[in-house]
């Protein structure tokens, strides 16, 4: 199964996530006060020490033949305190931007990735309407300090899924606001910030692509469900799913009862980009947890019950997008949490597989960036889960290929996956994949 010649191959990963010590942000805030709050014994720390040596990381991206890398810029960095922009922080950016195009790893960039200035926070953050000047000043900066090095744009990474952690759980740090008018307060504010911050960067660089990161999942009424579950579900699909691509698309962003109009928004988006992982079923009332974890019997579950496997899922939301919005799709996310690397190379070849059925029935799919190079820190699950292509010890810094950046390695060297992988790596995706391949049983 071939790819095209220009498609890129990349993982992403977050500024928080991976740079450490990033002592101005809220999360830093939020898992100082209650260290309880995070699974396991560790905290983010270190993290995998990008700030330091992002490039030990890049070198190994480069290694593994890919040709784009998704980062994030903390925006706590950047401007520590309100409208005092730090230039030291903006020089580590340009050098670690600089050592991607070094590589031959071309940068999608984030502005915001679910963490705050600590400022920010404490002003409200997407709930206060301050904080739309605030997100265009600091839009302007980095697109006037490193725009000439960044091709393309994520404004915002998850806003539903940022809103619905912060405001409808208590896993994310929320300043103090919670509930329906809080979450729809952040979205509307949100919406504000990506059209301020589009028009920013096109003005600049009209040929950059800009988008945002949307988490796109499968929802489905639990498997004997009634009529009320499934209308349930499309509400929550219709919410979750839709209603932020929808309002970059029309400017208009309809919440649960009505619509609002946001001036400016119309056709700020150049691309849909897609992080999708999983399938969740869902009932009525909703459980604790909001989606159900019970999984059919043959469903293989990732650690820590976070889902289950559903490649065909992957196709199923490219040509929903497509369907929608006419647009270029990029996966801007797509991984699994997986310590043992037991299920990851099936899943990754499974779902390029679904990637591949895309792009050979002629959708736009331009590239794949898989959640994540090495393992990073997981937000409120700490280091308990583990999504990288690479294994991190956070205590001793060490690194280690898992089978699947190998695998990966060879996909991204030969823009294809064959059966031939698929017999090295997971031999049990062979007859999903390649039922006719399979050498036959004999009587
Ligand atoms: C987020 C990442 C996160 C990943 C895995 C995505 O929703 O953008 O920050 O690490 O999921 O949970």
């Amino acid at each position: 199964m071939n790819f095209p010649a220009d498609f890129l191959w990349g993982t992403a990963t977050s500024s928080y996530q991976v740079e450490g010590e990033n002592t101005n942000s809220d999360w830093h805030a939020w898992e100082a006060s209650d260290p309880d709050r995070i699974k396991g014994d560790l905290s983010c720390g270190q993290a995998c020490d990008w700030w330091r040596n992002a490039e030990r990381d890049l070198d190994i991206a480069a290694e593994m033949g890919n040709n784009a890398h998704r980062l994030s810029l903390e925006w706590s960095r950047i401007e520590p305190e309100p409208s005092i922009f730090n230039q030291e922080a903006i020089e580590r950016y340009r050098s670690i931007l600089q050592a991607c195009h070094d590589r031959g790893l071309e940068p999608m960039v984030t502005l915001h990735h679910f963490s705050n200035p600590l400022w920010l926070a404490e002003k409200g953050d997407f709930n206060s309407d301050i904080v739309v000047d605030y997100f265009r000043r600091y839009t302007a900066k980095v697109v006037a300090e490193l725009g000439d090095l960044i091709p393309k744009w994520i404004t915002i990474n998850e806003p539903m899924t940022y809103a619905v952690l912060r405001h409808m759980t208590s896993d994310f740090p929320n300043a103090g606001h919670k509930g329906l008018s809080a979450l729809f307060g952040a979205i509307h504010n949100m919406l504000r910030c990506h059209a301020a911050a589009y028009h920013i960067i096109k003005s600049e660089y009209p040929s950059a692509l800009v988008g945002t990161a949307n988490n796109i999942q499968i929802f489905e009424a639990r498997p004997g469900g009634n009529a009320i579950d499934r209308w349930w579900t499309t509400i929550i699909d219709r919410l979750y799913n839709d209603s932020w691509p929808d309002a970059l698309h029309t400017g208009r962003f309809r919440g649960i009862v009505g619509s609002k109009h946001f001036k400016d928004l119309a056709g700020t988006c150049d691309f849909i980009g897609i992080n999708y992982y999983t399938r969740f079923y869902l009932r009525f009332p909703p459980p604790d947890g909001f989606v159900d974890r019970e999984w059919g019997p043959d469903a293989i579950v990732s650690d820590g019950n976070y889902g289950e496997v559903y490649p065909q899922g992957l196709f199923q939301i490219i040509d929903r997008a497509w369907k929608r919005y006419q647009l270029p799709i990029y996966i801007t996310e797509n991984g699994v949490p997986d310590a043992a690397d037991r299920i990851r190379p099936g899943f990754l070849l499974d779902h390029l597989r679904h990637v591949w059925h895309a792009i050979s029935f002629n959708y736009p799919v331009m590239g794949y960036y898989h959640w994540s190079l090495v393992d990073n820190f997981e937000w409120d699950r700490g280091w308990t889960q583990r999504f990288g292509l690479v294994e991190i010890d956070p205590v001793t810094q060490e690194r280690n290929w898992r089978s699947s950046a190998r695998l990966y390695q060879e996909i991204c060297r030969s823009y294809s996956i064959d059966d031939d992988m698929a017999a090295r790596y997971a031999p049990e995706m062979l007859d999903i994949m390649w039922p006719g391949a399979a050498p036959a049983q004999s009587q």
